[in-house]
């Protein structure tokens, strides 16, 4: 049943509405706090830099002119970075819009996608936006994408195959070696898209191997974001590297301004101060390191991450007694993977109210 009164596509009621974390705010309320630590969407503790601050403040008085449509200066700047032509590019209203685009330009009612579960949760749409099938293949018991089922789980009628690298919510990385051999074993006119949403805190020497294939894979999609570890998440810019068939497909669907003046510029500004960028998510990478010894310490198991958040294996009031000491983290209730909690990494200060609260818990 459609529950808005409006003659519309029964797949609307099959599209998963997303259940959004609680802000500070509603904590502060609801518990009677004064503060609270915010570790829940896995977003950056750091403002953004102050460069980026001064060009986003001196393009407010333009904004009477939309953003460029192409988002030339941005695109180039990317395709310098990562070897390619500016037409293996394309940017988008953070890397959610592109992947509902592959969505969107790839799959039709009779068709399938395939994609891990647990993962992020904006994958299920694709199929119940577009009517195609979603085939949601389990992770395995480490909390990896189990790569020989997805494989064999496709046929002819198979448009599209999601992988997300470091996966949300469990933050464990497959080797890009795997990856590679997938995309050996597959026709090269499945596409895949790798989300790449977390690769700046992968503190592996082979972490951009992927990224290198999508030079020349005629069916391979790499998207990244400035959400992360950029602090841009508010702008909302995203990107994808990959061949000119895949770009070229999203490029047809996408609103011609899809990423808004503002986003265009910070996400380019951001790109220019590369040691205060490594600086921060060293400082990210640290803590994540630091967090996960101190669970451990207490007997809580946790995924190794390679990502900025940790799942860590929970009781089921957990998350509540954590809210109650004004400890925000994900209910892995809401991200398909009951009995865990996600928690972001933040400052140290942050990481510690997390897990004063946690040994509290634990204690008594
Ligand atoms: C795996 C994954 N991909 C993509 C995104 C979306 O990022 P963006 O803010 O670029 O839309 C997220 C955000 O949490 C994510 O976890």
């Amino acid at each position: 049943m459609v529950d808005v009164g409006l003659r519309s596509s029964p797949r609307i009621s099959s599209i998963p509405r997303y259940e959004a974390g609680l802000t500070s705010a509603e904590v502060l309320a609801a518990y009677g706090l004064e503060s609270a630590v915010k570790l829940a969407s896995n977003e950056s503790p750091f403002p953004p830099l102050p460069e980026v601050e001064r060009v986003v403040a001196s393009r407010i008085s333009v904004l009477n002119r939309y953003p460029d449509p192409p988002a030339r200066a941005l695109r180039a700047a990317l395709a310098e970075r990562h070897g390619v032509g500016q037409e293996q590019v394309v940017i988008g209203n953070g890397s959610c819009e592109l992947i509902l685009l592959a969505g969107q330009a790839l799959l039709d009612p009779g068709t399938t996608v395939i994609h891990a579960e647990p993962s992020f949760s904006l994958y299920p749409h694709l199929a119940s936006a577009s009517g195609a099938e979603g085939i949601a293949v389990p992770l395995t018991a480490d909390g990896a994408h189990d790569l020989e089922t997805m494989a064999a789980a496709i046929d002819e009628r198979t448009r599209l195959v999601v992988i997300c690298n470091p996966n949300n919510p469990t933050g464990v990385f497959l080797p890009p070696e795997r990856i590679a051999s997938l995309l050996d074993a597959i026709p090269s006119d499945v596409a895949v898209l790798v989300d790449e949403a977390y690769f700046d805190f992968v503190a592996r020497p082979d972490a951009g191997r992927i990224m290198s294939l999508a030079r020349t894979a005629p069916n391979l999609l790499v998207t990244r974001t400035f959400s992360k570890a950029h602090g841009l998440c508010g702008l909302r810019v995203g990107y994808g590297v990959g061949s000119e068939d895949w770009i070229a497909a999203l490029d047809r669907v996408r609103q011609p301004f899809n990423t808004n003046a503002l986003a265009q510029a910070a996400a380019l500004e951001s790109l220019g101060h590369p040691a205060a960028f490594v600086e921060r998510t060293e400082a990210i990478v640290a803590e994540r390191e630091r967090v996960a010894r101190a669970l451990a310490g207490m007997g809580v198991t946790a995924p190794p991450s390679q990502a900025n958040f940790l799942s860590i294996d929970a009781e089921p009031d957990w998350h509540e007694r954590l809210l109650r000491s004004g400890v925000i983290v994900r209910d892995g209730r809401a991200l398909g993977a009951p009995g865990t909690l996600r928690v972001s990494i933040g400052l140290p200060e942050e990481n510690d109210a997390f897990l004063e609260a946690l040994s509290r818990l634990i204690v008594g």
